[in-house]
């Protein structure tokens, strides 16, 4: 459980771009929170909301399916308040700054990274608790991603006389809770593939060796990507090839859900992946599929799932079921293949490290997609490029599916 007692500004939290879901666009009227390049609020009021994401933070990859939200509770100029939303079920971000400010709340300015609620879940309703404690202005990062209940907050706290404003970081805001968004929107988790391959293609070599494609600093950040996602899921061969241990390695970060995708659970007893202390660990495989191995799977401390049919979309309808916002696709390119045509991918992180491999059989990182011609490439949208360490990171998104 982390601390949510009030911490004294810090103001240095910085989060790239997203651009908005078309969906939202047509939705709202009130475009300017919602446009990338028309920027609201003071430089201050940015540097708030910039603090709001920063608490929030602190609970990443321990929200879902709620989003990760934090507050922060402004008077004269100084911050009376903090607060950010830990797990599902416990109070959100704007009760527990509220609770901190205590009577300095009346007459204050709230900034929070997400549209106030205005309906009654496992908690009340944050619209009254503002309502109730007198605040006189609300900063709103992001409205509510959901079309059927965006803007019900913002137009509660109007109606009780309270000025509202909204577009201040929002880029920012949707950027951290895009795996929140997907689910909303789409009723999937975000399904991210993120692999590492050498500057010629190749994720190993031709006898399967993968270990290290990338440099240190590479996989540090792929940890911290760890640490932010709900699940991660990789097929049979990578753990017969690879044993990996697939934790965020950080001794209070926390460590998602570990997913095996195997049809033939012809699996080794000794794995990485077994020792549940460290993680959970979920096997999913096809029904009656070596029911001895499943019962030591079991005995082991791994929960064991048939589905049918084991395909990456119904990995990911289940996924969807336990809540989960964000699922990490860390497998080889069979089934990330498999995960693509299936549209459990939305979004593709690859790491490339100056290094040639060559192998005419060496593993490249997407297997067949039954493409012919140039024209089918899959062009990503909104990449970015940044440099970690001595290698290159490339981000972007898969055209979305209509
Ligand atoms: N550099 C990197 O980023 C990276 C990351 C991961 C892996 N790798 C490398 O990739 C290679 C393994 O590649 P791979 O593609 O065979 O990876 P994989 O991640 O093991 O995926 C293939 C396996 O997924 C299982 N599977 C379950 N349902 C499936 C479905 N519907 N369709 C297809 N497969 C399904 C099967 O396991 P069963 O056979 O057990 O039934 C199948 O053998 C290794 O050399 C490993 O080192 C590299």
């Amino acid at each position: 459980m982390k601390d949510n007692s009030p911490i004294v500004a810090q103001t240095n939290a910085s989060l790239s771009n997203y651009s908005q879901d078309d969906a939202l666009k047509r939705k709202f009227k009130v475009a300017s929170d919602l446009h990338p390049n028309n920027m609201q609020g003071t430089e201050f009021d940015s540097q708030m909301m910039q603090r709001c994401l920063q608490l929030a933070r602190q609970a990443l990859g321990r929200t879902s399916p709620n989003p990760l939200v934090g507050a922060v509770i402004v008077k004269d100029g100084e911050i009376v308040g903090e607060g950010f939303h830990p797990r599902a079920g416990e109070p959100h971000a704007e009760v527990f700054a509220l609770r901190a400010a205590g009577e300095k709340a009346k007459g204050a300015t709230i900034y929070v990274s997400l549209e106030p609620c205005n309906h009654h879940g496992r908690t009340p309703p944050c619209s009254e608790a503002l309502v109730a404690a007198g605040v006189a202005k609300v900063v709103v990062g992001m409205v509510d991603p959901n079309p059927l209940v965006a803007g019900g907050g913002i137009a509660r706290l109007q109606a009780a006389g309270i000025e509202v404003i909204t577009g201040v970081e929002t880029d920012a805001c949707r950027k951290l809770n895009e795996g929140f968004i997907h689910r909303i929107l789409h009723h999937r988790p975000l399904g991210i593939l993120k692999y590492a391959m050498t500057l010629d293609g190749k994720i190993a070599t031709t006898s399967g060796h993968s270990a290290w494609v990338t440099n240190q600093e590479a996989r540090s950040t792929v940890h911290q990507l760890r640490a932010a996602c709900d699940a991660v899921i990789v097929g049979g061969n990578t753990v017969r090839l690879d044993n990996p241990r697939l934790t965020s390695r950080q001794p209070e970060a926390h460590n998602p859900l570990r997913v095996v995708m195997s049809r033939t659970l012809s699996l080794p007893k000794q794995a990485h992946l077994w020792d549940t202390q460290v993680a959970p660990t979920l096997v999913l495989t096809e029904p009656g599929t070596n029911p001895d191995f499943q019962a030591f799977l079991q005995q082991k401390g791994v929960e064991v799932v048939e589905l049918t049919p084991l395909t990456p979309e119904e990995a990911m309808v289940y996924l969807y079921d336990r809540g989960f916002c964000t699922v990490l696709w860390e497998c080889g390119g069979i089934l990330a293949a498999r995960a693509i045509a299936g549209g459990a991918v939305q979004k593709v992180m690859a790491f490339i490290a100056p290094k040639i491999i060559g192998g005419n059989n060496a593993p490249t990182p997407v297997g067949d997609l039954g493409f012919t011609t140039m024209t089918q490439a899959l062009s990503l949208e909104r990449v970015e490029v940044r440099v970690v360490g001595g290698d290159c990171l490339v981000e972007g998104y898969l055209p979305i599916r209509h």
